[in-house]
């Protein structure tokens, strides 16, 4: 991905190459302090979600592959809002208010209305997701996420028929977050679903992980997680969320169109024009895996994109 000017410094570049291929060397250079798994979570966004849930249903679509540790995948983030560089999240966001919360869901849809953080706490039984995620960069991770499918909460808003897309916006306040007028790309930060994608049960609306509420640095206090689909498609720190009848832009495929798809179906046969997408690196291990078609969510996702050609539409 591209930072500072288009065609200059790209996504996986910002990464030291120590820390991209060295995660133990990297988590050695930390202070004790933020390793521990309670400094993870800001005090605002515990405030907010109120910490830790109780009760979070088992998912039928989880997968039973061995979990990253809270640690790892809390201190190696993609979030430009708070710098481009995998460890400076945890440590810029962590002052990030997330609570109170507003989502405004809108546009071609009969009920209007905007959500407070926690009416969606509430709006539908939490789940405990264990998902496999798939980052465009060529790494991977396994996380026990907390949420609920996003048809809930589209389903509160009754689209109607002219809806086609479902376009997603980040919270952006410059004053909040300085780092991000060095990330090169354009803030608010924005994506887009087909509607059936969106309201595929595997799309996730998220508000926690590890059993507890979202650190700041992995989307606080709501965010999408799209298994299918490479990591940069899972907006974080939802505000807005509107209907509408055309392919709405995202982020990234407006800054560098040949590189970033709409649609980001992670698919092993179409390679990123700088690197192979047909392997991966698991955060924490050295050899590299096969990446699966849909990053293994064939089954459940293919028949959307039936008659597609999956080279065109990358
Ligand atoms: N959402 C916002 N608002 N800003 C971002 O920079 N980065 C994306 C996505 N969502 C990003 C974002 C990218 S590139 C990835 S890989 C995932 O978030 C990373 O999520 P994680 O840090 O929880 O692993």
């Amino acid at each position: 991905m591209l930072i500072k000017k288009p065609g200059d410094i790209r996504y996986s570049e910002v990464t030291p190459k120590a820390v991209y291929f060295d995660r133990r060397k990297f988590l050695a250079a930390l202070p004790a302090a933020f390793l521990a798994g309670r400094e993870l979570l800001s005090p605002s966004a515990r405030a907010g979600a109120a910490g830790k849930f109780p009760t979070l249903a088992k998912s039928p679509f989880s997968t039973t592959e061995k979990e990253n540790s809270l640690t790892d995948v809390a201190h190696y983030n993609n979030f430009y809002e708070f710098g481009t560089a995998k460890d400076e999240p945890f440590q810029l966001a962590r002052n990030f208010k997330t609570y109170p919360w507003t989502v405004s869901v809108e546009g071609e849809v009969a009920k209007p209305r905007k959500f407070s953080i926690d009416e969606i706490l509430k709006l539908a039984p939490l789940e405990e997701r264990i998902y496999r995620h798939r980052c465009v960069e060529a790494w991977s991770i396994v996380v026990p996420w907390a949420g609920y499918s996003l048809s809930a909460l589209l389903a509160q808003v009754q689209p109607t028929p002219k809806a086609r897309f479902v376009a997603f916006q980040s919270y952006y306040n410059p004053s909040e977050m300085p780092a991000a007028q060095h990330a090169g790309i354009e803030f608010p930060y924005v994506e887009g679903l087909r509607l059936d994608e969106a309201m595929h049960p595997l799309a996730l609306l998220c508000v926690g992980m590890y059993g507890d509420a979202l650190p700041p640095q992995d989307g606080a206090p709501v965010r999408m997680i799209l298994p299918w689909k490479y990591g940069f498609k899972s907006i974080k720190s939802i505000v807005k969320i509107r209907l509408v009848e055309k392919m709405p832009p995202n982020t990234w495929n407006t800054m560098q169109p040949m590189e970033y798809g709409f649609y980001s179906n992670v698919n092993p046969n179409v390679d990123h024009p700088r690197w192979t997408q047909s392997s991966e690196r698991r955060l924490g291990e050295l050899r590299r895996r096969p990446t699966l078609m849909f990053n293994g969510y064939a089954d459940q996702v293919a028949s959307l994109y039936t008659g597609m050609d999956l080279k065109k539409n990358f």
